[in-house]
C-alpha cells in the first residue's frame, strides 16, 4: 500500500529538495541571463543552499513528503516546503544573494526582492513532483508547516503568489489564506497572503 508521510528533511535530503525547489522557481529566467548555465548546474548551486543551514533554502528549515511504496523500497521524496520566521529573511537571504552575485552578472537582483519581514512565519517555497500533484500533499506540507508555526508561538503565516498563478492562489484561499498586500518579486507583482493562526 502506498503511504505519504510528511517528516523533518535531514541533509542527505538535499539533492532531492533542490530539484523540486527549482520546479517552484522562475528558472527560465536565470538560465536566460546566464549563458551556460543548464537546468542541472542551477539545481546543484541550490544543493548547496539545501545542505547549508544558514541559508533560508536550509534542510532545517524545510519538511519533506515522502513516498513509501510498501514494497520494502526506500522512500521517494515527492513534494518540499521550507519556511522560516519572517524576521530572520535578511539574515537567511545573505549567504545566497552573495553566493548568486559571485556566480551571475544578474544574481545582484535577488538582494532587493523583499518577500517577508517580522510579524510572520514566512512559508517560502512549495513544490510537488509533478506526476503527484492534486493528491493533497501540498496540502499535508501546508498542514504540517502551520502546526510548526503555531507550535513556535507564531499567530500568522505568509506567503506570497504570481499573480499569474490563480491555481495556486485557488489552493491558498481554500486553506484560509487571504490577501494582505502586493510585493514585487523579480519585476512579478506577487499577492501577499496570510493566514492567521
Ligand atoms: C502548488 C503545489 C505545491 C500544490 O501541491 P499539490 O500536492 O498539488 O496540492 P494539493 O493536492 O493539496 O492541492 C491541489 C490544488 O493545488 C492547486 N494547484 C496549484 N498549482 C497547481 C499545479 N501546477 N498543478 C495542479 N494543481 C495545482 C489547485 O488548486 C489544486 O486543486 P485541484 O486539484 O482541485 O485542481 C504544486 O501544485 C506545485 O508544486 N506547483 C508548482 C510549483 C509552485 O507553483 N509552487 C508554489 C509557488 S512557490
Amino acid at each position: 500500500m502506498e503511504k505519504i508521510t510528511v517528516r523533518d528533511a535531514r541533509k542527505e535530503d538535499a539533492a532531492d529538495i533542490a530539484r523540486l525547489i527549482v520546479l517552484a522557481w522562475p528558472v527560465e529566467e536565470f538560465l536566460a541571463m546566464q549563458e551556460g548555465l543548464t537546468v542541472e548546474g542551477f539545481t546543484d548551486i541550490i544543493r548547496t543552499f539545501v545542505e547549508d543551514e544558514t541559508t533560508l533554502y536550509g534542510y532545517n528549515f524545510t519538511k519533506v513528503a515522502e513516498l513509501e511504496s510498501g514494497d520494502g523500497s526506500v522512500g521517494k521524496i515527492v513534494g518540499i516546503m521550507n519556511g522560516y520566521d519572517g524576521a530572520m529573511y535578511g539574515t537567511l537571504k545573505k549567504p545566497v544573494s552573495e553566493a548568486l552575485k559571485r556566480k551571475f552578472e544578474s544574481g545582484g537582483d535577488f538582494d532587493k526582492v523583499v518577500e517577508t519581514g517580522p510579524g510572520e512565519f514566512y512559508l517560502d517555497s512549495a513544490a510537488v513532483d509533478p506526476s503527484m500533484r492534486s493528491r493533497g500533499i501540498g496540502s499535508m506540507l501546508f498542514e504540517a508547516m502551520i502546526r510548526k508555526a503555531s507550535e513556535a508561538g507564531f499567530h500568522a503565516v505568509g506567503l506570497i503568489v504570481d499573480e499569474d498563478k490563480p491555481k495556486a492562489e485557488a489552493l491558498y484561499q481554500r486553506l484560509g489564506f487571504t490577501t494582505v498586500g502586493y510585493r514585487d518579486f523579480l519585476g512579478h507583482r506577487m499577492k501577499h497572503m496570510q493566514k492567521n493562526i
